[in-house]
């Protein structure tokens, strides 16, 4: 259901440099696959998925989710494309903060070619546990809770695909196993395959088909300093203006 071919993502450093951060000659995944990639900060893990949702658009190549070539559409076209196939967490959850946590999965729903589903919206909140704290804004709950309202807004329009960035980054290790079932249970549940992606052990462990994001994407060696250093803990991530 994902066909990623001979992908390339370069930016041009404040320097004036171009550094080409993804390189991906071949990636795939079967429908309802589960598979996290293992990448050491800086490694364009990121930059990848952002391509993959169509957050960004690729130098070259070719992006197939479900039949429907990514590359090809304008922004509009790839923000409904994303809205139809894919769900996306984040390691900051990015929840809005000015509305309820029923309110983040509806205005989820509302660019999706379902739309808004009062009904499925409840269901999903009830399915991750939250179904008491529908009229809670984000600041009202705690770390673990916003996750659980990202994955109910992710999985809520049925997605193909869904991804997650770093999606435990803020967890402490219990929580990053119940989150993480979670999230696989929800994926296996609605039939969308879902890809991960981490550099934290605890996180790998909790999949059987661990990729080395190394192996896949050839970036320049050139990119990985000194932003390729790992991170230090608690270090935010970093980023270079485009
Ligand atoms: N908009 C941008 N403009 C310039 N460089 C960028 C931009 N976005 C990312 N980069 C650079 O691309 C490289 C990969 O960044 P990316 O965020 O994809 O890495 P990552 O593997 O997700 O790292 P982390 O684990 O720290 O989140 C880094 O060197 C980063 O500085
Ligand atoms: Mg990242």
């Amino acid at each position: 259901m994902l066909i990623v071919r001979n992908l390339t993502k370069s930016f041009t450093t404040p320097e004036g440099a171009k550094v080409r951060v993804v390189d991906v000659a071949e990636f795939h995944l079967e429908p309802g696959a589960q598979v996290a990639l293992r990448g050491e900060s800086g490694s364009g893990k990121t930059t990848f998925l952002h391509l993959i949702a169509g957050i960004l658009r690729p130098n070259s190549g070719s992006i197939v989710i479900d039949g429907t070539e990514m590359t090809a559409l304008g922004e509009s076209g790839r923000d409904v494309l994303r809205a139809a196939k894919i769900g996306y967490i984040f390691q900051t959850f990015n929840l809005l903060q000015g509305h309820t946590v029923l309110e983040n999965v509806l205005l989820g729903m509302s660019f999706a070619p379902g739309g808004v589903d009062g009904a499925r919206a409840r269901a999903m909140l009830d399915r991750v546990g939250l179904s008491h704290r529908l009229r809670h804004f984000p600041r009202e709950l705690s770390t673990g809770q916003q996750q659980r309202v990202a994955v109910a807004r992710a999985i809520a329009n049925r997605p193909k695909l869904v991804i997650a960035d770093e999606p435990t980054g803020n967890l402490d290790n219990r929580h990053t196993a119940s989150a993480l079932d979670l999230m696989k249970e929800t994926c296996r549940e609605c039939g969308a395959a879902l890809l991960l992606v981490s550099h934290d052990d605890a996180t790998l462990a909790r999949f059987e088909d661990v990729r080395d994001f190394s192996a896949i994407n050839r970036m320049d060696n050139a990119s990985r300093t000194p932003w390729g250093q790992p991170r230090k803990p608690g270090e935010a991530p970093r980023r270079a203006v485009e």
